[in-house]
């Protein structure tokens, strides 16, 4: 991974994440009740903060989860979670690589990737394809989930989480700009405001989002030996097929 988009953004991304995931939980879970945990682990690649990880580890009974993350401050925050909850610390195993160098066994369960397929280019996003239907057994899933924008275009300023911790609000929005042929620049503005609406602090950070479209993932998803559906939530449920 070149750089890590979150090295100044990632102290809110868990906070800022939790109202996803609280939309995401259902479907995720369900998608993941196709796992097979007796052949090999769940892998949750871009893992964040551990959000999903705790949504696998409810989802299937037993199974040995491998969450792979590359950027340190959201690690550590994926390790805390992890640390503190003494099921997780037996069941989960925190990788620090990002998919091209992660090491998985030769069989796994299931892989997800959630929020965050947009950051791999269409080069890596095929290998990473590639290399789950490898290791993939029979039946187990690959999980991932659509997010805007399904096309380079603009977006204008849009809030998307605002949350009130203590005396002070924590509020995430994003503006999106063409970039290329097939990528935006999302510009990123998190903002720490006091009990009286003054901005404390704030950050702002760019990133390179690569667009992609339900029929394109469906397409690729196809070509790289799945059959996948779209379910709630865009999140997109993809087994081997022979
Ligand atoms: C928006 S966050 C989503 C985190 C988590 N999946 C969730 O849903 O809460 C995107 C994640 O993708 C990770 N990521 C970015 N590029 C990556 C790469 N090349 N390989 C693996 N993970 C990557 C980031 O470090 C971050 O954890």
């Amino acid at each position: 991974m070149e750089g890590d988009p979150y090295s100044e953004s990632g102290e809110y991304l868990d906070l800022l994440s939790r109202g996803a995931w609280r939309a995401l939980r259902v479907p995720v879970g369900e998608a993941l009740r196709q796992a097979v945990p007796v052949a090999g682990p769940v892998v949750d690649v871009g893992a964040g903060t551990g959000l999903g990880v705790v949504v696998a580890a409810e989802a299937v009974a037993g199974a040995g989860i491998v969450a792979v993350e590359p950027s340190p401050v959201l690690r550590a925050v994926l390790l805390a979670r992890v640390a503190g909850v003494e099921e997780l610390r037996r069941r989960v195993t925190v990788q620090a690589a990002d998919v091209a160098s992660m090491r998985l066994p030769a069989e796994v369960g299931g892989v997800m990737a959630i929020s965050m397929i947009g950051h791999l280019s269409p080069a890596r996003r095929a290998a990473f394809f590639a290399d789950a239907r490898k290791r993939l057994v029979p039946g187990a899933p690959l999980i991932v989930n659509l997010q805007p924008p399904a096309e380079v275009t603009t977006i204008p300023q849009t809030e998307f989480a605002s949350v009130a911790v203590g005396d002070r609000t924590y509020v995430g929005s994003g503006a999106a700009r063409p970039a290329g042929e097939d990528s935006v620049t999302w510009t990123m503005t998190y903002r720490v405001l006091t009990v009286h609406g003054v901005v404390e602090r704030e950050v702002v950070v760019d990133y390179q989002w690569y667009v992609l479209s339900r029929q394109q993932l469906l397409d690729e998803l196809a070509g790289a030996g799945f059959t996948a559906s779209v379910g709630e939530m865009d999140v997109v449920t993809a087994t081997p097929h022979d």
